[in-house]
This record gives C-alpha cells, sequence and structure tokens, in this order.
C-alpha cells in the first residue's frame, strides 16, 4: 500500500459476478448492521482478522466456535459477501463484521490501534502465478509492515497458500519483516527450497512437507476444497509478533 494519491496495485481481478447494480444496491443495504464499527474493535475481547475471506464461511465457522474472540472478515468480491451476509441473516452471532472494501486499507486507515490485534489471517490468497504479475500479491513488504503495526505482541500473522512460490516468497518476505519471527517450522522449510527456478509449471513442485499442519482453530475454506480437488495441499505459514 502506498501512502501517496497513487491507486494502489489491485490484488484481485474480479469485483462481481452476474449482479445486477439492484442486487449490488439492496447488498449494501443488507451489509449496514454488520459493517465494522471503531466499538467493535474497542470492545475489550481479542481481535482476529481475514483479508480477502471469499464466501466468509469459514470466517463465520471461526467466529462461531470462539465467542470470546471477535472476528473481522475483508473482502472486495461482492458474491462472496453475499453468500455470508445470507448465513449471519438466517444464523446470526454477535462477534463477526465485515469491512467490505480493499483489506490493505483496514491496516492504514487510522481505524486500528497500533498493538492490538490478535491475530491476522491471509488464506488462499490470489496467486498471480505469472512472474510479471507478482506484483499483484497482497503479501508485500509494506503491508505486512502495516499488519505487524498492529499485531499485538505475541499477535500471530498466518498466510495459507497451495502455490509453491507463493509459500517461499511468503517465506522470504515474512524472514525480512521487522518485528515478525517466523515459526521455526518455517525456516526448516525454507531450507527445502528448490534451487531450479520457478517457473511457469511451478505448481508441479514439491513443497515443504513440514508446513501441512493446521491449527487447531482451523476451519477448512473454499479454496482449500478447490485446491484438494485439484490434488494441490495447502501449506500454513505462521509468524509472531515479538516486539
Ligand atoms: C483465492 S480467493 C480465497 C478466498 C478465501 N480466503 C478462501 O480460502 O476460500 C482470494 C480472495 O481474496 C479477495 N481479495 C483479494 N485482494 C483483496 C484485498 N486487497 N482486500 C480484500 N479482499 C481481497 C478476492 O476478492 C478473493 O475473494
Amino acid at each position: 500500500m502506498s501512502t501517496s494519491n497513487h491507486r494502489p496495485i489491485p490484488t484481485t481481478g474480479r469485483l462481481a459476478t452476474r449482479m445486477t447494480r439492484a442486487e449490488q444496491a439492496e447488498l449494501h443495504a443488507g451489509l449496514q448492521p454488520w459493517l465494522l464499527t471503531p466499538g467493535f474493535l474497542q470492545a475489550g475481547k481479542p481481535v482476529e482478522i481475514e483479508l480477502g475471506i471469499g464466501n466468509g464461511l469459514a470466517l463465520y465457522a471461526r467466529a462461531k466456535a470462539n465467542p470470546a474472540m471477535n472476528f473481522i472478515g475483508s473482502e472486495i468480491y461482492l458474491n462472496g459477501l453475499r453468500t455470508l451476509l445470507t448465513q449471519l441473516e438466517n444464523h446470526p452471532i454477535p462477534n463477526l463484521r465485515i469491512y467490505p472494501e480493499d483489506g490493505r486499507t483496514l491496516f492504514t486507515n487510522g481505524l486500528i490501534a497500533p498493538g492490538t490485534i490478535a491475530r491476522t489471517l491471509i488464506l488462499f490468497p490470489d496467486p498471480w502465478p505469472k512472474t510479471s504479475h507478482h506484483k499483484r500479491r497482497i503479501i508485500q513488504p509494506e503491508v505486512l509492515a502495516s499488519i505487524t503495526t498492529a499485531l499485538k505482541t505475541g499477535g500471530e500473522l498466518w498466510v495459507v497458500t497451495d502455490w509453491p512460490s507463493y509459500a517461499y516468497n511468503t517465506i522470504a518476505n515474512l524472514f525480512q519483516t521487522k518485528g515478525l519471527q517466523l515459526a521455526p517450522v518455517n525456516l526448516a522449510a525454507a531450507d527445502c527450497k528448490p534451487s531450479a527456478r520457478l517457473s511457469e509449471r511451478e505448481d508441479t513442485l514439491v513443497g515443504p512437507q513440514l508446513l501441512t499442519v493446521a491449527p487447531e482453530w482451523w476451519q477448512p475454506t473454499k479454496y482449500q476444497q478447490k485446491a484438494a480437488i485439484a490434488g494441490r495441499n495447502p501449506w500454513f505459514i505462521n509468524a509472531i509478533k515479538t516486539v
């Protein structure tokens, strides 16, 4: 994210699929009661933020399973938000709020006090596999820096991906992020990096098997299921805020 007037590089390709303007307006009206407010952040509960929730059902499942924590989901794809809204309307829960905008701005718009967030998740981010598109990946040094500022000491960042080059790039970026300490298992995995240049056929590379253990609070996501059908396993990468 840049703080200049330049528009940030988009990190995803589609904002809605087959939705009329009237349906989009109806969705925005329906979202109103569920939008993130400053009070939600200041409620005294540990806060988790997920960037790019897709259909939001994994976020919903985590929130339902852990009422002692508050959960915030960011998404710009309207069809995904509609799925989550339907779920919330049919089965309301008090500890989930939606930020229906570019999630990167949540860490730069002044809403979040530094050192207050318990956990941030980026799950199956758009892979942008072509080298010329890597600049569109959401994991960038400046985004990691702003997430790190928001995390409390001991707070966690989790990035889960089924894409080998994304996993390696994430580990390399996290390794260089001040204030974040990669979990030892990630450092071991970094040693597994293949020396061959990552190519267009990168999805065929064998990944670091050490990274396949999910945290105990894990709920499967839609893109995890898609990846499993395609024969790709997720890698769970995590780092802890140290200071
Ligand atoms: C590949 S999907 C994964 C969705 C979900 N995490 C899952 O695992 O099923 C990536 C999602 O991230 C969203 N996304 C990409 N960039 C984003 C951003 N800057 N802010 C919020 N959402 C974003 C996309 O719209 C898309 O729904």
